[in-house]
């Protein structure tokens, strides 16, 4: 089928400028490819050992009584909680150690001819692999992506070969958060012909974009193991969302050496431009023919879109400004840990859209691959972290101790791994580095950002400073684009004055804390906790809770809405990236033990959406708010101060067991209204209206003792990978129904069917329970149970069962999709 736009030119990398001979043509056929490449999950049946005095790289080694897992695994997580850990409590309260991963596998004869590589999405840390016996190579960086090539050393045939992975995370304390431990991200086998596409080889930019057209370059290196010159013919086809064709291109040349880079340019008519609400993606897909032989294919997700950031008029995305409304998360899934899973990341990042998140930040390591394809996918704006430190170290046995032999190489990997994806916006390389007081920070900041430019010169580069003045050395440096702020909202509005002409991002803010379903009053008046890191353990309160009103932050940090009203309120302000969209293992400020993760999240560890949640969905989305807090069971007479979050209204008027007491609005810029009650048990009820007319009515009442439970899944079909997983909330819940605030029973789980049970949590920073239990005490009535499908498939039970609470139970089915 004819293309009525398409093609383009084909350009020659300059040291092939001699030879003359690329030809272009215009394809007018479907070609018929199989693809040639083979990219195997290689992740299951890996054998497993804790044990860090052994040395089982030998091929010969007996493993047989090692555990049997699949991967991603993360052994941190299964531990226990305990202060004596050396990863602290700021690393997560759980233990590191050294371990041995092995897996068995036989390559068919039929592969004899192919080059096999063995590709790492990350191991934390300091991993050693061996094929057969052979050290392939180290890697100390824990979230840095790595390939091996196993060709040389492999047997083909029946004659078994072994792959044996060293990983060491003794070395403690070494993060500032939970890093877990292990091969917590994916593997996979790849398998080529002898001319290839190298790793992360096919290179896509987009120029002069609009709606009406849009050039897109492919920049292919291949890689030439023949030991010879071959001629070879490079042809790329472009799909779009739908599958359907819309390019394609054909180049023809010579690979004298080992690699040669061919460029293919294409203009496109019309393109479908990626943005937050239309998250358009194409596919290049590129062949590597040769003597007739498809030796390679190689597919290329991209997304066709512009962007600006203006020392005006903030960020922009495709010509209309728009702020970067994002937030910052770590890596870890919460109970399950740091082992990555795309429903877990796909759920975290739905329940951050539904309060209008935008942006993610990275913080502050390079993310799992699978994370980025969900931001390309559901319309992201990502600030890809690289590092949290440079030479100068933040923990005792950090990266800072690998800088100098290898803070290029692993810079330059993940600059090469993430630069096709439309998600990312933004380069950072580094957060609160120390070097920003001394002049190492310039040097540095140069060294590296030429290393990012060198590779990409498509996106701004920032850093997240503590100290965003012109004396900082690496803003002096000139080095960066961006200049990023980390915190200082009351400094936002004379950043025009401070750094004429320059852009801004917010790179952190906030840093507010809330425990959620827990309040104190008054709510009116805001604490800043921990005062001063000695008076940890002297404030706070004795059960190391925080309250969820918006009124206790961080000294450094303020509440979400100081922040929000001074970022609204500018247009030069681009945007900015909240401390934290979920919380985490770690760091659980403003508390030490036995808190054990953080009160940072605008969602709590478990996935369930603290109060302040809706005040950002009142803002940054159009759907109708009315949020009302707290839950309606005090101490008759206590004094109790009800907020309510709303939009698309004029005013809320509340009523207490039928009777009005008050109407409020919004003033100035304000961002809820507050009612200061006297309690009586009974009904709340809250109505929103606009120009007299009601809007929505919510309504809470006192409840009662808890009685039964209620299970909600969040998805009740499901793929039988055994990977997919079900979210279920289980509610504690009265005779009316009504969720039990106070109720904090032991739930426990029974899975049958084609599922387990994977993990258990009720987001509370203080439970030292274990996630891998089968029971979990319930926060504030709620607890969460996590499900993953078998392989097989078919029908799973999930049944809750609670001391004195009539049991429930839910039905879930997984299918071979
Ligand atoms: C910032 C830091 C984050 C986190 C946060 C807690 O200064 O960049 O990693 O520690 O403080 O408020």
């Amino acid at each position: 089928m004819l293309q009525p736009f398409f093609i383009v030119s084909v350009y020659m990398h300059k040291f092939q400028i001699t030879i003359s001979l690329f030809v272009l043509f215009i394809l007018a056929g479907c070609a018929n490819h199989k693809p040639a490449r083979e990219r195997l999950d290689f992740t299951a049946s890996w054998k497993f050992i804790l044990a860090d005095s052994i040395d089982a790289h030998e091929a010969s080694f007996i493993d047989s009584t090692w555990r049997t897992l699949n991967l991603p695994h993360d052994w941190s997580i299964e531990g226990e909680f305990s202060d004596k850990h050396p990863a602290t409590v700021g690393g997560g309260a759980l233990p590191g150690g050294a371990g041995w991963y092995r897996k068995s596998f036989v390559m068919p004869e039929g592969d004899r001819d192919k080059k096999i590589f063995i590709d790492f999405d990350g191991v934390y840390r300091n991993s050693e692999v061996w094929i057969n016996g052979h050290l392939l190579g180290k890697r100390p960086n824990g979230y840095i992506s790595f390939e091996y090539e196993l060709t040389p050393y492999l047997h083909f045939g029946s004659e078994k070969n072994v792959v044996a992975v060293k990983v060491d995370n003794s070395q403690q304390p070494n993060s500032r958060w939970y890093s877990g431990s292990g091969i917590y991200r994916n593997v996979w086998l790849v398998k080529t012909g002898a001319i290839h596409v190298a790793q992360w080889g096919a290179v896509v930019t987009t120029e002069n974009v609009s709606e009406a057209s849009a050039n897109v370059t492919v920049a292919s290196t291949l890689r030439n193991t023949t030991g010879g010159s071959a001629v070879v013919i490079l042809e790329t086809e472009l799909y779009d969302a739908a599958g359907k064709k819309v390019a394609t291109a054909r180049s023809e040349g010579p690979i004298n050496g080992d690699t040669v880079t061919l460029k293919q340019t294409f203009t496109l008519e019309n393109p479908v431009l990626w943005s937050i609400e239309k998250p358009h993606l194409y596919k290049a897909v590129s062949y590597v023919k040769h003597g007739g032989d498809v030796l390679d294919s190689y597919e290329t997700v991209f997304g066709i879109r512009s962007f600006t950031f203006d020392s005006a008029k903030g960020f922009s995305l495709n010509g209309k400004a728009m702020k970067i409304l994002g937030v910052c998360n770590h890596h870890d899934l919460g109970a399950l840990g740091t082992a990555v899973n795309t429903r877990a990341l796909e759920r975290q990042l739905e329940i951050l859209k539904g309060m209008g998140v935008n942006g993610i930040r990275t913080s502050h390591n390079p993310p799992a691959p699978e994370l980025l394809d969900l931001c390309d996918r559901m319309g992201f704006i990502v600030m890809d972290e690289m590092f949290d430190m440079w030479k100068q170290k933040k923990s005792d046995y950090d990266y800072s101790q690998y800088w100098d032999e290898w803070h290029a190489r692993d810079l330059n990997d993940f600059i090469r791994r993430d630069r096709n994806h439309p998600s990312v916006m933004i380069w950072s390389i580094g957060n609160e580095i120390p070097e920003q007081w001394d002049s190492a920070g310039a040097v540095i900041a140069k060294e590296l950002a030429g290393i990012v430019r060198g590779l990409d010169k498509s996106r701004p580069i920032t850093t997240g400073n503590n100290e965003p003045t012109p004396k900082n050395s690496i803003i002096a440096s000139g080095a960066i684009d961006l200049i990023g702020y980390n915190y200082h909202h009351e400094s936002f509005a004379d950043f025009p004055k401070l750094f004429p002409g320059k852009r801004f991002i917010a790179t952190e803010t906030v840093s507010a804390l809330e425990t959620r379903g827990h309040y104190d009053m008054p709510s009116d008046s805001v604490r800043k906790w921990p005062i001063a890191w000695d008076k940890l353990f002297t404030e706070g309160n004795p059960d190391n809770t925080v309250s969820a009103y918006d009124n206790v932050h961080a000294p450094w940090g303020s509440t979400h809405e100081e922040t929000w009203k001074v970022l609204k309120k500018y247009d030069f302000l681009s945007g900015m990236y909240i401390w934290t969209g979920f919380d985490y293992l770690g760091e659980p400020t403003p508390y030490v033990w036995p808190s054990r993760s953080s009160y940072f999240g605008i969602v709590d560890l478990a996935g369930f959406p603290k109060d302040v949640y809706y005040m950002y969905q009142s803002e940054w989305t159009t759907k109708p708010v009315l949020h009302v807090f707290p839950h309606w069971n005090w101490t008759s007479g206590q004094t109790v101060d009800v907020w309510a979050y709303y939009n698309q209204a004029d005013e809320v008027e509340l009523f207490l067991n039928g009777k009005s007491v008050g109407v409020r609005h919004k003033e100035g810029d304000d961002l809820h209204v507050i009612w200061r009650l006297t309690y009586e048990p009974g009904t709340l009820k809250a109505v929103s209206r606009k120009g007299g007319k009601d809007v929505l009515t919510k309504e809470i009442h006192t409840a009662g003792k808890p009685v039964r439970i209620l299970l909600e899944p969040d998805r009740a079909s499901l793929t039988a990978d055994g990977k997919d997983l079900s979210f279920v909330t289980v509610k504690i819940v009265d005779e009316q129904g009504n969720i039990v605030p106070a109720a904090d029973n032991t739930i426990t789980f029974e899975v049958q069917g084609h599922g387990v049970l994977a993990a258990v949590d009720s987001g509370d920073p203080v439970s030292h329970e274990s996630f891998r239990g089968d029971r979990h005490k319930a926060l504030a009535g709620l607890v969460l149970a996590v499900v993953r499908t078998d392989a097989v498939g078919g029908e799973i039970t999930l049944t809750a069962r609670g001391e004195g609470l009539t049991p429930a139970s839910v039905m879930l089915k997984a299918f071979k999709r």
